[in-house]
């Protein structure tokens, strides 16, 4: 269950008037924010306070008394003075738009001047709010808790292999071709993590593809999942290009499937449901 992201609404400075900053408050709160407002003339010491004691991700401070260019730095510096500079800080009312370049080298994520939706506010505080903010994803449980193994791809494993079972001293737990893949695999065993070496066995490989692109290297990384079909309707869910529609076989039973690595931050992608043998 994900908490909402708490926001601290304060009014520096003073003037009598918080009409702006309420209407800030209830609008916050109708996007799903919880919300909580200092009521007026609060120093910068009081809002910066409030905020570490009730534990707020973002505080939004409001003035239009003219004084926002020394209240709002200074609650930026109290901030970073108290190590509580992780709350993302920002401000609105009456504040010309030549001030905003300074006041965000003082510390300020944004400023917004009147006329800024609170659907845009709303937006921008979810994205520039702090990681451990951000909700857990909506899932059926976690797709992956370890990783299986790890492809690399080489030339030619008879040349690669002097390395890892020598110099490194690790033992092949397992050699195969896989015709579906056009790969001959040596799988070396380390701790239970597996390195699989993939040779290419046709020019039409994705491997020999790959090396002709890239050169010999790191190709995949495969995390272990109790259900390889399971994992690609998550990742699917979550918006990941899959390369595989359907899990196939990867050789002693496994079932494996790749998704796009434009997706996955640049990393080739397999998930593998192992057989285990006891
Ligand atoms: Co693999």
């Amino acid at each position: 269950m994900s908490q909402p992201i708490r926001v601290l609404i304060a009014k520096a400075g003073l003037d009598g008037h918080d009409r702006g900053a309420l209407v800030i408050a209830q609008g916050l709160r109708d996007y799903g924010f919880e919300v909580i407002y200092t009521g007026l003339r609060q120093t910068p010491e009081q809002i910066v306070a409030t905020a570490i004691e009730e534990d707020v991700a973002c505080i939004g401070l409001s003035s239009l008394s003219g004084a926002h260019m020394e209240l709002f730095p200074e609650v930026a510096r109290l901030l970073r003075e108290q190590h509580a500079d992780d709350i993302l800080l920002i401000g609105g009312g009456v504040v010309p738009e030549s001030d905003i370049p300074e006041l965000k080298a003082a510390g300020l994520a944004d400023v917004f001047t009147p006329g800024t939706s609170i659907a845009a506010v709303a937006e921008f505080i979810r994205k520039n709010v702090r990681i451990s903010e951000l909700p857990a994803p909506a899932s059926s449980g976690p797709l992956t808790q370890r990783l299986d193994h790890i492809g690399i791809a080489v030339s030619n494993v008879a040349e690669a292999l002097p390395f890892y079972t020598q110099t490194l001293g690790l033992s092949v737990v397992h050699e195969e071709v896989i015709e579906d893949q056009q790969v001959r695999a040596v799988f070396l065993d380390l701790g239970g993590i597996h390195l699989e070496l993939l040779e290419p066995t046709r020019p039409e490989s994705p491997i020999a593809k790959f090396l002709a692109n890239k050169g010999p290297g790191l190709h995949h990384l495969a995390y272990g999942v109790e259900d390889a079909a399971k994992a690609l309707a998550q990742a699917k869910a979550a918006g990941i290009r899959l390369i595989d529609e359907v899990p196939r076989a990867g050789g002693q039973g496994k079932k494996i499937a790749f998704v796009h690595p434009k997706d996955t931050h640049g990393v080739l992608t397999e998930f593998c449901q192992r057989v285990y043998e006891e």
